[in-house]
This record gives structure tokens, C-alpha cells and sequence, in this order.
């Protein structure tokens, strides 16, 4: 009670939820109806082909999530999960196949592939138009440019559920700490577009505290459990976690935690995204948008 007065007479709140685990159930719904309208021109349902190579426990998580979401919506999979020592030359066959499938609007390799494998040059296989995840060149160019084309999930999402909250992000201060291809780097373009003032952190960053400090709209993706702390988060900042780090306690048990230390950020923010139920929900379902679009485009 004494914690609840002092906090009620310094004038502190809680941060408002970004709750992306809603919004993605209610535009997979919105998707579904939209489907099966399609479904009636078209005569097939969409098609989704995610390839994942190897075990990564992780990876095999968000696959299994991808594929049910699609099966809600009605996009029919056509995944294919090999074994970790398939070779370069194996895959590209699958892709060459892939792309001339008339029942494939949608092709994804799941990231990060085994050592052995070139993802760059992978990605360079799949055709522009049925490139699921936006991250061929051809569409990675077309964001540069501002044109239309399909967007990197992760970030598209993030950029719709701050639309979904009215948070305007002209002009304020962006600052996205992690400069992956999958997410820092399209991240920081789709912000730019939306005419934020962006900055780029990464490991080599010098005083990235100070940095993130100065952030209206923090955006962390670097895989690091509770990296950001709430004294380096600024009043009333908008705060995405795009990290999902599982993580056992002394009791054994594992859990799933963000990049951000959610509990005391959330004193200091004026809205934050949690982990799970925030980002992680939101990229899922910016590829079943991204399926249906190209599917919606097709022949
Ligand atoms: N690995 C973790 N997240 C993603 C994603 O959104 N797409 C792909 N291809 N790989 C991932």
C-alpha cells in the first residue's frame, strides 16, 4: 500500500501494452475471411513453402508456429524440413522448384542456416515476387528506394502495431540497437520512411547507454536477455523488445525473455512491447500477409 501511494504521489504508471498477440489474432482472422473470398476467383487455396535445415530447437519453434498459423488462415504448407549436412546445391534445386510451383505464392528459409551453408547467396534464389520474407535484394532494394514490394516481416510488424497504437514517429528520435539483415538493418528503413531521425547501434557502438537514452521509440534486436535496463530507457519512450531468449532459472525451468528488462522498463516507458505476445506474434503474421499478397497478385 505504502509502494502504491509513493508511486501514485511521483506520478508513476505502468507502461501501455503493445499487445501484439491481439492484433495478430485479429488480423488473422480479417485474413481468413479474406482467403476464402480469394479462394472462390482463384480455385486453390495459398500456398507457403518454409525450408528449415537441421534441429535448431529455436528455429523449429517459430517453423511449427508459421505452419499452424497458416493453417487457421487457410494457406495450404508446403515445407520441407532436411537434414543439417544437405548440401548448397540441394537447396537451390528445391528453390528452382519452388519458384516454378504454381500452387507456391510464398517461399521462406528459416534463419540462421548450419555453417556449412551460404544464406546470402540462397536468398538471392528465391524469385522477388515469391520471396515470403523480404529479404531478397530485389525487394531489400525496393525498400531502400520507398517503392512497393514485400517487406522483412519483423519489422513490417513492428511498424503496424505502432500504427495500430496511433504512435506517430515523424520526426521523433528512432533508435535501433542491432543491424541484422532480418531485422536492425530493414528496421531502421522502414522508420527512415516514416520520417523518423533513425540511428543504428551495434556492438561497436561507444556510450550505446546514452544512446538508447535518447531514444523516443527504442527498437532492440540483438538477442541478449534484459540487456536494457530501465535507467537507459528515456520518460515516456515507446520501447519494442524484437528479442526471444529462452533462459533457465535456478529451478531448471526455462522461460522465454526479451531483450529488455520488462518489469522495471515498463515503470519508465509510456508503452512497451512484451515478450512473449508482442513482436513475436506480429512477424507471423506479416508473412501470412506477405503469402496472400503475392497470392492476390497471381495468375
Ligand atoms: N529466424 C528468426 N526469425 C526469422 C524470420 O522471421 N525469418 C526467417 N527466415 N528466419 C528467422
Amino acid at each position: 500500500m505504502q509502494n502504491l501511494k509513493s508511486k501514485m504521489q511521483m506520478n508513476y504508471k505502468n507502461a501501455q501494452i503493445l499487445d501484439g498477440k491481439a492484433l495478430a489474432q485479429r488480423m488473422q482472422s480479417e485474413l481468413q475471411a479474406r482467403i476464402a473470398r480469394l479462394q472462390k476467383e482463384r480455385h486453390r487455396p495459398p500456398g507457403l513453402a518454409v525450408l528449415m535445415v537441421g534441429d535448431d530447437p529455436a528455429s523449429a519453434t517459430y517453423v511449427r508456429n508459421k505452419e499452424r498459423a497458416c493453417a487457421r488462415v487457410g494457406i495450404a504448407s508446403y515445407g520441407k524440413h532436411f537434414h543439417g549436412d544437405t548440401t548448397q546445391a540441394e537447396l537451390e534445386q528445391v528453390i528452382y522448384q519452388l519458384n516454378q510451383d504454381e500452387r507456391v505464392d510464398g517461399i521462406l528459409v528459416q534463419l540462421p542456416l548450419p555453417k556449412h551453408l551460404d544464406a546470402i547467396s540462397l536468398l538471392y534464389q528465391i524469385h522477388p515476387d515469391k520471396d515470403a520474407d523480404g529479404l531478397h535484394p530485389v525487394n531489400m532494394g525496393r525498400l531502400i528506394r520507398g517503392e512497393p514490394g514485400l517487406r522483412s516481416c519483423t519489422p513490417a510488424g513492428v511498424m503496424r502495431l505502432l500504427e495500430e497504437y496511433k504512435i506517430d514517429v515523424a520526426g521523433k528520435n528512432a533508435v535501433v540497437i542491432g543491424r541484422s539483415i532480418l531485422v536492425g538493418k530493414p528496421m531502421a528503413l522502414m522508420l527512415l520512411q516514416a520520417d523518423a531521425t533513425v540511428t543504428i547501434a551495434h556492438s561497436k557502438t561507444r556510450e550505446i547507454d546514452a544512446l538508447a537514452r535518447s531514444a523516443d521509440i527504442l527498437i532492440v534486436a540483438v538477442g541478449r536477455p534484459h540487456l536494457i535496463k530501465a535507467d537507459m530507457v528515456k520518460p515516456k519512450a515507446v520501447v519494442v523488445d524484437v528479442g526471444m531468449n529462452s533462459i533457465t532459472d535456478e529451478a531448471g525451468n526455462s522461460r522465454l525473455v526479451g531483450d529488455v528488462d520488462f518489469e522495471a522498463v515498463k515503470e519508465v516507458a509510456d508503452f512497451i512491447t512484451p515478450v512473449p505476445g508482442g513482436v513475436g506474434p506480429m512477424t507471423v503474421t506479416m508473412l501470412l500477409e506477405n503469402t496472400v499478397f503475392s497470392y492476390s497478385r497471381s495468375r
